[in-house]
């Protein structure tokens, strides 16, 4: 027992305030991502399904397979590509979307930067678990 006590204190105790900080962290990334998302994304894309913009809702994106949003009209480049929209799916999308898959209807946006593409990640991974009964996988 003496043995022990010490030694779950040194694997839990530093461990919490970490994982405390982590969360600080996630939550400041995913502020900075709706920042960028309202200025970069919004203006074609609704966050939710019950606002529907010029684009395809991007709530639970990731994950989602691509272009299976229901009732919205993607072009057959989208539709047909059968990507799924991992993490990585999304960084090449965000850098260089028409050059990652030709044929999209989504105009270029080219963002490089992958600090801010992390932060546009982060910002739809919060948006991917509000309800995911409202997007078909
Ligand atoms: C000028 C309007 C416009 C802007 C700005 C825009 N998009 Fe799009 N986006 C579209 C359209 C239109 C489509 C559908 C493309 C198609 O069908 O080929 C689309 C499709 C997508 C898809 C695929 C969705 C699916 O269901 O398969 C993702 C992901 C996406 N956009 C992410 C983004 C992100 C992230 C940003 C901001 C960095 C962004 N878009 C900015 C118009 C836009």
């Amino acid at each position: 027992m003496k043995r022990i006590i010490p030694a779950l204190f040194l694997a839990l105790g530093p461990a919490l305030p970490a994982a405390a900080s982590e969360t600080i962290y996630e939550s400041i990334k995913v502020d900075a991502g709706q920042t960028l998302y309202d200025a970069k994304c919004r203006r074609c894309h609704a966050d939710d399904s019950t606002d529907p913009s010029y684009g395809p809702p991007l709530e639970n994106i990731v994950g989602r397979a691509a272009g299976s949003y229901p009732d919205y009209d993607f072009s057959v480049a989208l539709e047909a590509s059968g990507i799924v929209w991992t993490p990585a799916a999304l960084r090449a999308w965000m850098e260089d979307n028409d050059g990652f898959m030709p044929g999209t209807k989504m105009r270029h946006v080219g963002i490089t930067d992958r600090t801010v593409q992390d932060f546009i990640l982060a910002y739809l991974g919060s948006i991917t678990t509000r309800d995911g009964s409202a997007v078909s996988e």
